[in-house]
């Protein structure tokens, strides 16, 4: 089988390898892989930035956002094989910490996590895979090949939920939500931002393209204008920022409403120095109980929470995050980046 590898750490070593077809390991699922999208993370490990090869080994299968359809499946493991699955991404610590013991990967405190096609375990961007049942997310098969969006929706949904509880330690009742960012990261905040009845805006620097459509028709209002006019004069109660730009996040910070809550999703390079008035923010934050939180991965139940939110949203909306698709051959088609961009997904299956 082909599978899109690279040396993590060394620049330019993305290719197409053959390797053989996998075995599966007892009571796992053998998955023929049908896309996997490309996101920020994909590209900072191709950039060598990023990513750890499995133990005594060079290279990785990338690839973390999945879709597959069941090939074979063990009786007992709760999938037949045509089933549309998701594989999830992180792996519990083999310690395990507190918050891993309690399937609560998503927030491991030692870092001894592992991570699919990130953190030395191998990626979904293989024509075929193994994945364990509870690892495995079943995917509405009338969401076909959109399921490929169910793992960028699990980190959004898991955002989401952190704004609540970090809410909900007082009365939280948010009316309006600012989104910093239209990828897909931004683009699939709002969406869930609409679900749940918030007036929503997105923040983007785009003036034309596919952004500002897809925008007004989540209805949700598209900005494109400087951030802190935009957020001192919207004054939301709920900021989900998705560019990890560091002048960004503290305009975030500093323009909320009272009991502001902002939730920080960009991973950013670092490097870059930006001047805050950092006693403003402090002053601001005090005398407003605002909050800032960090959220990064997700869990099994967020991955439930993405793959209800999506099978709630419209098919064609969804289908107009992805821009391009590009076949396995030309993978490295998927990484250059085109100006009317929003999702990328490489086909692993020949456009079958
Ligand atoms: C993935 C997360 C992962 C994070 C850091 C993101 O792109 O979606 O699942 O935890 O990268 O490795």
């Amino acid at each position: 089988m082909r599978a899109l590898t690279l040396e993590p750490g060394t620049a330019g070593s993305l290719r197409l390898t053959d390797l053989p077809d996998p075995t599966p390991g007892p009571g796992e699922l053998l998955v023929e892989g049908l896309a996997v999208g490309v996101c920020g993370t994909d590209k900072e490990i191709v950039q060598a930035e990023y990513g750890w090869a499995p133990p005594g080994r060079d290279r990785l299968v990338l690839g973390h956002e999945s879709l597959g359809r069941v090939s074979t499946a063990p009786e007992g493991s709760g999938f037949t094989p045509g089933d549309l699955v998701v594989g999830v991404v992180r792996r519990p610590d083999p310690e395990p910490c507190g918050a891993c013991a309690r399937d609560e990967f998503d927030n491991c405190r030692n870092g001894r996590y592992t991570e699919r096609g990130i953190k030395e375990l191998d990626g979904y961007g293989a024509e075929l895979w193994c994945v364990e049942p509870a690892y495995a997310v079943a995917v509405d098969p009338a969401l076909g090949h959109l399921g490929v969006l169910v793992e960028p929706t699990s980190v959004v949904a898991k955002a989401w939920e952190q704004v609540r509880r970090v809410g909900e330690r007082a009365w939280f009742e948010p009316r309006r939500a600012l989104v910093t960012g239209a990828g897909p990261i931004g683009l699939l905040a709002a969406m869930i931002g609409v679900q749940q009845g918030l007036e929503v805006h997105v923040l983007d620097r785009v003036e034309t393209g596919p952004k500002p459509r897809l925008v007004d028709r989540l209805g949700a209002t598209y900005h494109s204008g400087y951030v802190e006019e935009v957020a001192s004069g919207l004054q939301p109660d709920v900021v989900i920022e998705a560019t990890g730009v560091g002048d960004l996040v503290f305009a975030a910070m500093g323009n909320t409403a009272p009991y502001g809550v902002v939730c920080l999703t960009g991973v950013s390079q670092g490097g870059r120095r930006t001047r805050v008035d950092a006693a403003k923010v402090n002053r601001d934050m005090v005398l407003e109980n605002d909050v800032v939180v960090g959220s990064v991965n997700a869990n099994l139940r967020h991955y439930r929470q993405a793959a209800e939110a999506l099978a709630a949203a419209d098919r064609d909306w969804l289908d107009g995050l992805i821009t391009r698709r590009v076949p396995l051959g030309s993978f490295a088609d998927a990484f250059e980046a085109g100006p009317e961009d929003v999702k990328v997904v490489i086909t692993l299956d020949g456009g079958r």
